[in-house]
């Protein structure tokens, strides 16, 4: 391994769970699902093609915790019945196998974001704040969005908020029962428990809005129950945009003591991720770093583990862990490009990485199309399940 490496590779615990290194899986929409939700063989081969590739932990992607409200079609995971179970079971499984720990990512819903009502599901949010479509200049796969006309949610009541943290409490309870490690919770990118805490879209009055400390309820109540109901060794981590860039949106000074509240609430780690759809460019940078600065400057507010995403470039990564901005790096397009990255910079042949050039086409398959994920670096990527290197099997 190349000396100044070695950081990555370095065992780190959080909450209770000892991972065997810094290089984790982010959360990533691949569209690999089933129409209803399940994971499939291919989700199975794909997971188990980044855990063997050697990464500590993998964090599975977005998965919703109810069909109640509207959402995007496409072939996400869900968590929100016990049909989902045999997958989960199956998927927590063969990440193990791979080696690595496994967390689910729960979405309590996509909130304004899901844009339009789907199949009469109604469209919901914190206030009746529609999102915001972006301003900046996007990439050209992702300019078909603008062509979206975002239409306007209704508050949700008091009694659905509490469903919601009932569902989110039971989704978490099937992914332990499937054998996950913990989950993670979606406080960011502007979906709905993201929007709950951002003064652009919860205009409410009760205990879930009108102060950031009340915006921050509904987060901390998740974290807290899910602690609660599942136990100190069931990991719960959060993810949240430390900014929205959006004018009125979240930013540093109000997430900084968001974290803070986070942590006293339980969770056993914090991932900092920027942006929103009004903000679209900053969710995926086209750069490396782009929130290291702001991850690191929480993670000197807080005691808690910090991981940011953003890196491609192993040296750059190894030196945001060893400066201590961050304690994890979470890579998601580096390793839809090359499953075996984590492997090839251990072995010191980092040159050999499959990069990723920043095309854009995963991005528009996973909110533009709703559909698997694809990409021309690697066109292995959604076909796992016909490569024998990557059939799941007992280590
Ligand atoms: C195709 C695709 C799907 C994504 N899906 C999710 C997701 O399910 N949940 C999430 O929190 N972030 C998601 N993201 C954001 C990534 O986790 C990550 O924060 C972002 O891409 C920046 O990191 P990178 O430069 O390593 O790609 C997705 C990114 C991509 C490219
Ligand atoms: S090369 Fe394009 S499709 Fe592949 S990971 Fe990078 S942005 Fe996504």
């Amino acid at each position: 391994m190349i000396p100044h490496h070695k950081a990555l590779f370095e065992p780190i615990i959080l909450g209770k769970l000892r991972l065997a290194n810094r290089v984790v899986l982010a959360p990533t929409y691949v569209g690999m699902g089933d129409l209803r939700g399940n994971v499939t063989d291919q989700s199975l081969c794909y997971y188990f093609a980044r855990a063997s590739g050697g990464v500590g932990l993998v964090i599975v992607e977005i998965t919703g915790v109810t069909a109640r409200y509207a959402f995007n079609p496409g072939y996400g995971l869900g968590a929100g019945s016990d049909k989902h179970l045999a997958g989960l079971r199956d998927l927590a499984q063969v990440i193990h196998w791979g080696g690595a720990k496994a967390l689910i990512q729960l979405l309590p819903g996509q909130g304004a974001q899901a844009l339009q009502s789907y199949e009469n599901r109604p469209l919901v949010g914190p206030s009746d704040v529609p999102a915001p479509l972006p301003q900046e200049e996007l990439p050209e796969n992702l300019k078909d969005l603008l062509h979206r006309k975002p239409a306007q949610p209704r508050p949700l009541t008091r009694e659905e908020i509490q469903g919601l943290k009932f569902s989110v409490v039971q989704a978490a309870g099937r992914a332990k029962k499937a054998g996950f490690d913990g989950v993670e919770l979606h406080g960011a990118h502007g979906y709905l428990l993201g929007q709950f805490t951002s003064p652009y879209f919860n205009h409410r009055h009760d205990e879930y809005g009108g102060s950031p400390e009340k915006r921050w309820n509904l987060s901390r109540d998740m974290v807290q129950e899910i602690k609660k109901e599942m136990g100190p060794d069931f990991l719960v981590g959060y993810r949240f945009s430390a900014r929205e860039y959006i004018p009125g949106g979240l930013d540093l000074p109000e997430s900084i003591p968001m974290a803070r509240a986070i942590q006293e609430a339980g969770a056993d780690y914090l991932s900092v991720s920027h942006g929103c759809y009004g903000s679209l460019a900053r969710i995926f940078p086209r750069g490396e770093g782009s929130m290291s600065e702001d991850a690191a400057a929480i993670q000197k507010n807080v005691s808690l583990p910090v991981m940011a995403p953003n890196f491609q470039d192993p040296g750059k990564a190894a030196e945001a862990i060893t400066a201590g901005s961050i304690s994890l790096v979470a890579l998601s397009r580096a390793l839809l490009a090359d499953p075996l990255w984590p492997k090839k910079v251990k072995g010191g042949r980092p040159e050999k990485i499959q990069r990723c050039i920043r095309c854009y086409r995963c991005v528009r398959a996973a909110i533009v199309d709703y559909s698997p994920v694809r990409c021309p670096v690697n066109p292995g990527l959604g076909f796992e399940r016909f490569d024998p290197r990557f059939h799941p099997r007992p280590r």
